[in-house]
């Protein structure tokens, strides 16, 4: 009997709730108010961090931005200042390394005060074919894709907690749902990132019941630099994505509450295909797409790269 009850409020909930999604395609949510809020952004110094922090201050947010590029960090502060009326706290920060993420957050409680929306963006990329990457890469890869992920919430998840507010953000990557040839360690990196939001957006919601919100968030290849030098075989069917419309896209996600965002949309088409097509048949849509030379004159941020794919 309780099987029957049970199932019948499941599919009730099911039903309900796509008719809900339904709507929302059509009637965009409502967009959260972010004016006064403490947004942090970890690798804000550059790319989409630098560009998330010029809509959080047009916003009226007050920003924390963290780097490890004091320089570049400096002048995104310089950037949204130019908005008018922002606060700006800015600091310089390893979020590779624990003892620093620990000792720069506690910094931010006592100057700053509670952090209500976190974006864990800092990222990086060897670029290398698995056996060429050096060790000491590889762990670089997984301290920063995805280990700072889990200090940085250890440090502001206790306090959104006390409040039952806050959103917890997660950029992670398409290469963080599907393996890449020539990303065999950012893949890795940035599927744990996925992992873990995922998780803990299961575990806040469902067994925490807290009202504490989380995005994920999974672009394809954007022009901002940290891929320079990868080209698409289609650049119609699969551009290296605008910067501009990345960040914009992302930031509008996080003030609609959006759990999973992929860019561009249709990707979620080739996840879904990706998990029920054959091996063979996947091998066969990832050479059509070009994924054997995405990564073949990759420079990225390192012009010394430059020597290997002339
Ligand atoms: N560029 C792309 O094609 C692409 C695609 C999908 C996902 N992403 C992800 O988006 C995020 C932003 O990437 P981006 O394209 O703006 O790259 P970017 O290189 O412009 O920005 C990354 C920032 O992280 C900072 N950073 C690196 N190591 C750090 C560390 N140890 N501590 C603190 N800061 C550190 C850098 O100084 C830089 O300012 C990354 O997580 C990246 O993996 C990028």
């Amino acid at each position: 009997m309780d099987t029957i009850v049970d199932t019948s409020a499941f599919l009730g909930k099911f039903l309900y709730y796509f008719l809900e999604s339904v709507i929302y395609k059509v009637i965009p949510k409502k967009k959260k108010d972010v004016a006064g809020e403490i947004v942090l952004i970890t690798g804000a110094g550059s790319g989409i961090g630098r560009l998330m922090a010029l809509h959080f201050a047009s916003l009226g947010a007050i920003l924390v931005l963290w780097d490890i590029n004091e320089e570049g960090n400096m002048e995104t502060c310089r950037l949204a200042k130019e908005k008018g009326g922002v606060k700006v706290f800015v600091y310089t920060c390893d979020c590779g390394n624990r003892q620093e993420v620990y000792r720069v957050a506690d910094q931010v409680k006592r100057e700053v005060g509670d952090v209500n929306i976190l974006i864990n963006n800092a990222g990086i990329v060897s670029g290398k074919y698995f056996l060429d990457i050096p060790d000491h890469m590889v762990e670089k890869s997984f301290l920063v894709n995805v280990m700072s992920h889990i200090w940085t919430y250890k440090s502001f998840l206790p306090a959104m907690l006390k409040a039952n507010r806050g959103h917890l953000v997660c950029i992670s990557s398409v290469a963080g749902k599907i393996g890449t040839s020539g990303l065999v360690d950012y893949c890795a990196s940035k599927f744990a990132a996925y992992g873990l939001a995922e998780a803990l957006f299961y575990e806040l919601t469902l067994t925490k019941k807290t009202n504490i919100k989380t995005t994920i968030v999974c672009p394809f290849f954007i022009g901002t630099g940290m891929f320079a030098g990868c080209v698409t075989k289609y650049p119609l069917l699969l551009p290296v994505l605008d910067q501009n419309y990345v960040a914009q896209t992302i930031v509008n996600g996080i003030l609609k509450d959006e759990v999973f965002i992929v860019i561009p949309k249709f990707v979620n088409f080739a996840l879904i295909l990706k998990e029920i097509i054959s091996p063979k048949m996947n091998l066969a849509l990832a050479k059509y797409l070009g994924m054997e030379t995405f990564m073949a004159n990759f420079i990225g941020r390192h012009p010394e790269n430059k020597e290997r794919s002339d």
